[in-house]
């Protein structure tokens, strides 16, 4: 099958960037990572890259200076999709529209719902019911780009920051994949 060339983006352990390695990997899944990009020197997921032997961008922290060598990088290996896998840095709008394809965001929270950090606490204070992840197209306003899709569970009494992050990930892992699927095919 003709694979994406796609671009990962990570700043910190990388289990989303596991699991899509690893679902790359296998011929139907319709991705190919070619390149990742970290904004952390010393995040965990790059291990993973140097592991697959996957191209890997390290930036720094001038971002205009890190956005355009990310630009060349993605020229350079023909990227036509990026996917934000627990990137904690905002994309300046010149790189979004200089980059002109998709990319695609996974967010731990049902969007429009605890857009930005610490959503699990958000969730637990306001006495969600309910909560999960948001796989969604990226605009130039912050998790607020069209959903290509959600996946949730109930909250119990017990659950705490701890199990809310643990279930949403086991969530995500799934749904990022699904989500590219529902796009390219
Ligand atoms: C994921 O849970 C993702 O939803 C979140 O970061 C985590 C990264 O985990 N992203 C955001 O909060 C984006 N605002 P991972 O590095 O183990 O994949």
């Amino acid at each position: 099958m003709v694979k994406i060339n796609t671009c990962v983006f990570i700043s910190g352990k990388g289990s989303n960037l596991k699991r899509l390695i690893l679902n790359s990997n296998n011929y139907n899944f319709p991705i190919k990572i070619k390149l990742v990009v970290s904004n952390k020197k010393n995040a965990e997921g790059l291990r993973l890259a140097k592991k697959w032997s996957i191209p890997y961008l390290i930036l720094n922290k001038n971002q205009s200076l890190s956005e355009n060598k990310t630009l060349v990088k993605l020229k350079t290996y023909n990227i036509n999709l990026i996917l934000l896998s627990g990137y904690m840095r905002i994309l300046s709008k010149k790189f979004i529209r200089l980059f002109g394809k998709s990319i695609i965001n996974i967010h731990p929270s049902l969007l429009p719902k605890f857009k930005g950090l610490n959503t699990y606490e958000r969730v637990l204070k306001n006495k969600e019911t309910k909560t999960g992840c948001t796989v969604h197209f990226v605009n130039e306003k912050l998790d607020s780009g069209k959903i290509i899709l959600k996946k949730f569970f109930y909250i119990n009494e017990k659950d705490s920051v701890a199990s809310l992050k643990k279930k949403t990930q086991i969530l995500e892992y799934n749904a990022f994949s699904e989500a590219i699927i529902k796009v390219i095919k």
